[in-house]
């Protein structure tokens, strides 16, 4: 990777589309099923610490290595410390962890994080802010990205920061079309950040409650490409765009999209759900990789009536097998309705 790899893949792609960095959702495992799916996302990792980074080897044999099919995976640090990031740079740009980009998160809103001088409130501490930019882009050939929001409180101004990061060597931004003071809350705006791009010569992605691709090609305007976050829970196929399906339509039928959102078989589903918990097991261990693939697990089957039973097995698993029994179970249970999709209504009954 170098420096300028942003400019080259503007160059490759119509506009950018990536999985946003989510803590406890984008690991390896996470990011694996995305691409499984939708090898065309760039994906960024849940954030990390600088500091720990730094700290524990240990920390950094979990999280950095990955599987090919993840590529080019970008890692998200956190931290106020120019100098721990620097050193973090160096850790991550090792040749062996293949690492494609650092991002660094001036996005958080949590109150802990900014009370420690953390994520967003470095849109109020822009010194650091430039700093940190500056000593990463000093320490690594790798590109440096920084994903942050409109402002911290309404009160900054988002061009002259966003301008200043890239003297410092921010190779391409991502804003939250909302202040840290909003967190979640409010119609996200994203005017400003069309009026951002405008001012800036880096790419600039925008990020704000894409509910699928098409949504996000529809709002994409002059920006580089946009992002999706919650929307991807249990549904990797949020990455996939009606326009280019419908160059497969053996695999994409024009009618297996509602509202330009591409609706899995049941088969699908389960088969999404055991590569997850496979992928989960396998880089995190039995025992962890079985307790955090609970939570994922349901969501791929929340909305789904009659199947009460197998999501109480599924929030209890344990073991990788106890995973694929259950799945198993709903594949031979269900057999009538595997290639039905529940999106589209036609599975009205399940037993
Ligand atoms: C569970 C969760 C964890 C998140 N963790 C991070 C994070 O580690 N770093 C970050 O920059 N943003 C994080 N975010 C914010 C998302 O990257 C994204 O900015 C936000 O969810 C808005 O995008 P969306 O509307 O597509 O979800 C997180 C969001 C969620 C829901």
């Amino acid at each position: 990777m170098n420096k300028n790899f942003w400019q080259e893949q503007i160059k490759l792609h119509e506009k950018l589309c990536f999985l946003a960095p989510m803590d406890g959702y984008g690991d390896s495992a996470y990011r694996q099923a995305m691409k499984r799916v939708a090898p065309h996302i760039y994906c960024i990792s849940e954030f990390y610490s600088a500091d720990w980074l730094v700290h524990s080897k240990f920390l950094a044999d979990s999280v950095l290595p990955h599987a090919s099919i993840e590529d080019p995976v970008i890692i998200q640090i956190f931290g106020k410390d120019p100098a721990m990031f620097a050193k973090a740079a160096k850790i991550i740009s090792d040749p062996k962890y293949n690492i494609a980009g650092i991002d660094v998160n001036m996005w958080c809103p949590a109150k802990k994080v900014v009370r420690s001088g953390h994520g967003s409130s470095l849109l109020i501490n822009e010194e650091t802010a430039f700093d940190i930019v500056k000593a990463l882009d000093e320490s690594t050939h790798l590109p440096i990205t920084v994903k942050t929001r409109l402002s911290f409180d309404g009160n900054q101004d988002l061009i002259k920061f966003a301008q200043w990061l890239q003297n410092s060597g921010a190779k391409l931004v991502t804003i939250h079309g909302r202040t840290a003071k909003q967190a979640y809350t409010g119609n996200a705006d994203f005017t400003n950040i069309y009026e951002l791009q405008r001012n800036l010569d880096i790419p600039v992605i925008g990020n704000w409650d894409v509910q699928h691709f098409d949504d996000g090609m529809s709002k994409v305007q002059n920006l580089a490409g946009f992002m999706i976050g919650r929307k991807s829970f249990w549904n990797p196929w949020c990455f996939i765009w009606e326009q280019h399906a419908s160059a497969n339509r053996d695999l994409y039928p024009e009618w297996t999209f509602i509202g330009g959102c591409y609706q899995p078989t049941l088969w699908e589903m389960l088969e999404a759900m055991e590569f997850h918990a496979a992928q989960l097991v396998a880089t995190k261990g039995e025992r962890k990789g079985s307790l955090e693939i609970r939570k994922h697990l349901v969501q791929y089957i929340k909305s789904f009536p009659g199947v009460k039973d197998y999501r109480k097995r599924l929030v209890t698993t344990e073991s990788i097998e106890m995973t694929r029994e259950t799945i198993n179970d709903l594949r031979s249970n269900f057999s009538h309705l595997l290639l039905k999709r529940p999106g589209l209504g036609e599975i009205a009954q399940w037993d």
